[in-house]
Parts: structure tokens; C-alpha cells; sequence
């Protein structure tokens, strides 16, 4: 009998990585790391064991931080201490004993934080300008953050370029960049969070300057063969909101990715369906300039990424909410059971 469906199951080498199925669980930040020292605690895991052991091809950690001043929620875990890279291992070698692979998201949120959250430091950003509301699970509003000095600019990409020599050394098999949402990377990339007229900022090819030197610093740490980037427009929401042409921004990062010698890269959106420019949706025009790996995601569901798998659109499926609420995701859509719906309100405060 056929297995459905059957392409997320293939076994694929991507990159250095021999994975299981074609799935990816995508990074989701879950906050149980001890918030003095960013030491996850051990049930952090048993967490991602479960999804190895369900055949989870790649798992993509939760964003991990790179310096006590990238950080932008209380329990959230770093890889820049001794104790940190100890207490990872643990994570590693249950994800490796059941022959899966673990790469750590490596992450600085930039504006997107508070003094009390960065060890009394005000927060990095691009430019002075603060982020409007209130910091999820902290509820105070955002600091003024300060402007980068070229120095910090450079201490910055060291940093990255470590935590990624320290992912290694935690035994991770490699790491993916988050260049997404509306953290530091992004915040150079968006004309609206830099004003910088240096070399990091000006038009889009420029404000891509502190990406591309981030994602090269890291390739050459650890090798483009395990090395990710994690992108999207300002904001996890419509990129036609941010994107004047969605296929000329599209085009241009694709360039600077190639000038670093970039091979995997995961384009991120909410919707994996919407139609963004052409008739094409985002990952469908990234394909259109980009034949390297390509990671989707965005509410997929096992119907839509086996089509877009068939396509050639993507070379591996992330999953994300599902993969919090169903510690057995691919066992349950394999053998056609039912899902657990994913419920923030019930499912954010536990690790199951
Ligand atoms: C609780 C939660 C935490 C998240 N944390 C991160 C994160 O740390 N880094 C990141 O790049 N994306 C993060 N995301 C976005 C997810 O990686 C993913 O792109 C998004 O949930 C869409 O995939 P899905 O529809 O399969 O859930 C988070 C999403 C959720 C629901």
C-alpha cells in the first residue's frame, strides 16, 4: 500500500545532513530556560527527543541568543556560556541517539527588547528608534534603543560567528541564522528601523549589508553546508504590507546570498499559500531565482507541502504549531489520525 504522503517521507541528504523524512520542525521560542543564567532546564530535552523520535528530518531549535544584550523575553536560552553549551549537549545526544539532527536558531532580537531583559544594557538597533507596543510575555513597553557603532556592528558578527563555533561544540549539527521577523537582522534590512547612512544603510542592497557580512562570518565558522538563513519582510505578517515589489526584494536578497556562497536559506511567512506577486507565492519566487535548498513554511499542512515537495518548490516542509501541539505529527498524519489543534493559551505554558 502507498504511504501518504509520501514525499515527506523521502529520505534527503540536505546540505552535510542525512535526514530521516523531508520535514523540518520550525524554531519556535518556548521560554524555559532559567532567565538568569539562559540555561535550558532539563525538560527542554525530553521536548525535542519526542519530535526526533517521531522522524522530524530537521529540528530547528527555538531562537537560541547569542549575547545577554540579544535577548527579548524573560526564559529565554543562549549559547554564549560554558553552562549553556554544557546543558545543550543534553539536547544533542537524545536527538542524535534517536538518529535525528538539531541545528540551534541563532538569534539577536535588536530594538525588540528592555534594559531589564538585557542585563541592564539599553537595547542594539539599526537607528534610534523605539518599537511601538508591548514586549510579549513581559508587558512593558520597548526601550529606546541605542544606534549601533560600527564596533558594535563588528562585535556583533563575531558574536554570531561564536555562538556558532559554540553550537558546534554543544554537538548541534549546525545552525540557521534568524534573519526573520522584526529582530536585528531585519531591522537593518527595513528602510522604516534604519537610517544609518554608513555602509549598513541607503537603498535595499545596502541595508542587506549586515545580513550578508552575518551570514559569510558564519559560513566561514562552521561551512555553508550548515549554515541557514532564516529571512522575511519586517514583521511575520502580509509581506505585501512591507514589499513595494516583492520580486525585485526577492531578487536582491537572493543576490547577496550567492555573494556569500549561501546554499541553504528559509524564506518565512504566515501564509505558505498567499499569491505575493506574478501569481506566484513567496516561496515560488524565491525558487524562481534561488536553485538551492529552499525551506517552506507557513501553515503548511501535509497536503500542501507534499504538492509544493512534488514541485520542486521546496526542498523540505517546516512545520511549526502543529509540532508543539502533537509531540507525534508525522506519525499521526501518516497513519491519517486525527491532529491536536494547536491553542497557544494551553499549549505555550507546557512542554509536552
Ligand atoms: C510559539 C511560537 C514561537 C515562535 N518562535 C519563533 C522563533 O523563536 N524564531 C523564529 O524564527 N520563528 C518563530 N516562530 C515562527 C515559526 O517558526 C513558524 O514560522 C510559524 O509558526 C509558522 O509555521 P506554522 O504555521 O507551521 O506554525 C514562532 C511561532 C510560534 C507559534
Amino acid at each position: 500500500m502507498t504511504k501518504f504522503p509520501q514525499r515527506l517521507y523521502d529520505p534527503v541528504k540536505i546540505g552535510a545532513w542525512h535526514l530521516h523524512t523531508r520535514t523540518a520542525m520550525a524554531p519556535m521560542t518556548r521560554c524555559f530556560a532559567d532567565d538568569q543564567t539562559g540555561v535550558i532546564t532539563p525538560e527542554v530535552v525530553e521536548y525535542y527527543r519526542k519530535r526526533a523520535a517521531d522522524g522530524v528530518g530537521l529540528i530547528i531549535t527555538e531562537g537560541v541568543v547569542i549575547s545577554p544584550r540579544a535577548k527579548g523575553n524573560p526564559g529565554v536560552p543562549g549559547i554564549y556560556t560554558a553552562e549553556q553549551i554544557t546543558a545543550w549537549k543534553k539536547v544533542t545526544e537524545a536527538v542524535h541517539k534517536e538518529g535525528g539532527t538539531i541545528i540551534a536558531q541563532i538569534w539577536h532580537v535588536g530594538r525588540a527588547s528592555h534594559h531589564e531583559l538585557t542585563a541592564g544594557m539599553l537595547p542594539q538597533a539599526p537607528s534610534a528608534i523605539r518599537a511601538e507596543g508591548l514586549i510579549p510575555r513581559f508587558r512593558k513597553p520597548y526601550d529606546m534603543p541605542e544606534e549601533m557603532s560600527k564596533d558594535d556592528i563588528k562585535e556583533v558578527i563575531n558574536q554570531f560567528a561564536q555562538a556558532a563555533k559554540n553550537a558546534i561544540e554543544a554537538g548541534f549539527d549546525g545552525v540557521e541564522i534568524h534573519g526573520a521577523h522584526e529582530y536585528l537582522i531585519s531591522q537593518f534590512n527595513w528602510e522604516g528601523t534604519n537610517k544609518r547612512t554608513d555602509k549598513y544603510g541607503g537603498d535595499l542592497k545596502e541595508r542587506l549589508t549586515l545580513m550578508k557580512e552575518v551570514f559569510g562570518a558564519v559560513i566561514d565558522a562552521i561551512g555553508t553546508d550548515r549554515t541557514i538563513m532564516r529571512f522575511s519582510t519586517f514583521g511575520t505578517g502580509n509581506p505585501l504590507d512591507m514589499w513595494e515589489d516583492p520580486e525585485l526584494t526577492i531578487r536582491t536578497f537572493v543576490e547577496a546570498f550567492k555573494k556569500v556562497g549561501a546554499t541553504i536559506i528559509h524564506p518565512s511567512t504566515m501564509d505558505f499559500t498567499q499569491v505575493i506577486a506574478d501569481g506566484k507565492t513567496l516561496h515560488q519566487l524565491v525558487r524562481k531565482y534561488w536553485d538551492g535548498v529552499i525551506i517552506g513554511v507557513g501553515n503548511l499542512t501535509a497536503e500542501t507541502a507534499e504538492q509544493a515537495l512534488e514541485e520542486g518548490t521546496i526542498d523540505l516542509a517546516a512545520f511549526g504549531r502543529p509540532l508543539i501541539a502533537n509531540p507525534d505529527f508525522l506519525n499521526r498524519i501518516k497513519h491519517g489520525e486525527e491532529l491536536i489543534e494547536y491553542d497557544g493559551a494551553k499549549h505555550l505554558p507546557i512542554l509536552i
